[in-house]
């Protein structure tokens, strides 16, 4: 997700820093010539707008916004492409509580218009209006939601998914007939084991736990297999080697 935001923010034009703990998915991301990769936060210094996209993991995301709040200027704002946690608590660690705002990308980020913008209770109009208008030069459609786990789209989208992992385990379908049973009913353009292999097994376990919802037992299984979808190369389908 960070190199999608990273490469639309460039195509718009933006001079990007691109910052992973892993060498190795900054090699991945096959930067534009605006991208800098780097993996020393310090680089941040100068920027101007922040977006965190690292793993769903609260812990993770609560550092990463207290180093970020300490390092850069106190007018920037700190966006989040959180899928799940309240952005009311990442806007905790900081002391810059009403520069703190949700800006939930779609995956994979080049193709999906939606942009979900999240306005924390303390998140002020000026940091609304600038999120709304930089996702609008990044030639997105920004839809502007309240605070809660999962905030509009995947307190919708990952219960689906997760109750397609049951109806799998249970039996009632093959993998490919679910898909298509929903691609043909619903008129969703992928099936919800394909969708969930996009998204990353992972990533929907851990919003799932985020959202206090139970995960299906295949999905905790795989997961713990490193059966991640796309991302590890299988999932509910076989991928190959994905390169990013
Ligand atoms: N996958 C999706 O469909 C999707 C859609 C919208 C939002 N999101 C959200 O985007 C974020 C990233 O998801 P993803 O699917 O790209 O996950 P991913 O597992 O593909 O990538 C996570 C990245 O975070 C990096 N990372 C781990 N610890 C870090 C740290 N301490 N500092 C900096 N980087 C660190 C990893 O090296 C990895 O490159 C999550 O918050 C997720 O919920 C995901």
């Amino acid at each position: 997700m960070g190199s999608g935001i990273a490469q639309v923010s460039a195509a718009a034009g933006f001079q990007v820093w691109l910052y992973d703990i892993s060498k190795e998915q900054l090699r991945k991301a096959k930067p534009l010539p605006n991208i800098k990769t780097t993996t020393d936060l310090n680089d941040f210094k100068n920027c101007d707008f922040c977006i965190e996209a690292a793993v769903e993991k609260p812990e993770i995301k609560y550092k990463i916004f207290k180093e970020l709040d300490a390092l850069v200027r106190p007018d920037v704002i700190l966006a989040s492409n959180t899928s799940s946690i309240p952005i009311a608590q990442l806007a905790k660690q900081t002391r810059r509580p009403d520069k703190v705002i949700g800006m939930h990308f779609m995956n994979p980020v080049p193709k999906m218009q939606c942009v979900e913008v999240i306005r924390a209770e303390r998140t002020s109009r000026e940091t609304l209006e600038s999120t709304l208008s930089f996702a609008k030069k990044l030639g997105k459609t920004p839809v502007t939601v309240k605070d809660a786990p999962g905030f509009v789209v995947n307190r919708i989208l990952i219960p689906m998914l997760n109750e397609a992992v049951h109806v799998l385990e249970e039996g009632l379908a093959s993998k490919e007939d679910i898909d298509l049973a929903m691609k043909l009913s619903c008129n969703h353009p992928m099936g919800p084991l394909t969708l969930a292999d996009f998204v990353g097994l992972d990533t929907c376990l851990y919003i799932m736990e985020v959202m206090g919802r139970e995960p299906a037992p295949l999905l905790k299984k795989m997961v713990a297999q490193g059966k991640l979808g796309r991302k590890s190369g299988e999932g509910f389908y076989q991928w190959g080697q994905v390169s990013s």
